[in-house]
């Protein structure tokens, strides 16, 4: 894969520095915590109207920050918020919503495995709801981008999307991995209105790993997420060095590729062929259809 002909491993994106979000109208869902949150006051504290989407509000007050609740376990969720989401005034619509899988394996009350419909089937709802129309009233194509772990080569089992057959803890979330990035290379392909994009942001510090390590009070999750601070950029300094990026000139004309953790772009993975992005989102429109049919 190449931009104007350059290999993209060897492309340099020219990031929107300083960074003026003004006139950028963008919606994080997951804007709520984590990475997402930090994205979000960036791009709001550098003039970007900003709408957050998730559970729990934490930045009331903040100026150019509006929220929309939606959990995301529900694929009704999922779709009342596509349809409350400004999606034609948008110029970003970012994705960052996501868990990680229980031990067990936990349902929801759709009956939709809880780690792939928050972090990979709600998000796959969404965008097919919005994507025709996303950013229409804007002067430049709309910019989508959903955070992972893409470029990995995780293949992911699209046969057993909901651990139907077979669950174990981390090939499963490795299973909402490989979807998400199937769904980035199906929507640039879906959707030429839109420039689509994968994000791997490394290993960050977060609440994420709590429920794997014990709770955010396990002294476990304390030390790990303590040592991995030392060795990894905060969400914040992550969020400075990324949003810049995301509002690249280049990735106008582009999509359908992902950034790594230094925001430079990655090839998709090898193993995300046509046949198995298409046997994905098969089997996505067949989980979909699933949760929603009640
Ligand atoms: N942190 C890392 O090291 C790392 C590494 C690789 C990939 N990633 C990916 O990066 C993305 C962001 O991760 P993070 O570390 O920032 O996670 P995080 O700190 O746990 O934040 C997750 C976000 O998802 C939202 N969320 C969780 N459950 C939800 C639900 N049922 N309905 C609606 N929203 C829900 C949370 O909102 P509420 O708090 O409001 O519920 C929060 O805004 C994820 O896709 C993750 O897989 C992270």
């Amino acid at each position: 894969m190449a931009m104007n002909g350059v290999p993209l491993s060897r492309v340099r994106l020219t990031p929107r520095t300083p960074f003026d979000g003004a006139g950028l109208r963008v919606a994080v869902i997951g804007g709520t915590g984590g990475i997402g949150r930090a994205i979000s006051l960036f791009l709001a504290k550098h003039g970007a109207q900003v709408t957050v989407i998730g559970r729990t509000f934490r930045d009331a007050g903040v100026p150019n920050l509006s929220f929309l609740a939606a959990d995301l376990e529900s694929m009704d969720a999922a779709q009342r918020l596509a349809q409350s989401l400004p999606a034609e005034d948008l110029d970003a619509l970012i994705f960052t919503n996501g868990i990680i899988t229980a031990p067990t394996r936990e349902l929801t009350a759709e009956g939709i495995e809880r780690d792939m419909a928050v972090s990979y089937l709600s998000r796959f709802g969404v965008l097919r709801a919005v994507g025709d129309r996303l950013g229409a009233n804007r002067p430049r194509r709309a910019r989508v981008f959903l955070m992972g772990f893409p470029g990995t080569d995780e293949k992911g089992r699209p046969d057993d999307l909901n651990a139907d057959a077979e669950y174990k803890q981390f090939p499963q979330h490795l299973n909402t991995v490989a979807a998400n990035e199937a769904l980035v290379l199906d929507a640039a392909k879906r959707f030429p209105n839109l420039s689509v994009f994968g994000i791997n942001p490394g290993l960050i510090k977060t609440d994420i790993r709590a429920n794997v390590l014990g709770g955010n009070q396990s002294v476990r999750f304390k030390v790990f997420e303590t040592v991995l601070g030392w060795f990894t950029p905060s969400a914040d300094a992550f969020a400075a060095h990324l949003v810049p990026v995301l509002f690249a000139p280049e990735l106008e004309r582009e999509s359908g590729f992902h950034l790594n953790k230094h925001a430079a772009p990655i090839q998709p993975s090898t193993v995300m062929t046509l046949d198995h992005v298409t046997a994905f989102m098969a089997a996505s429109d067949a989980l979909w259809a699933r949760a929603t049919r009640r």
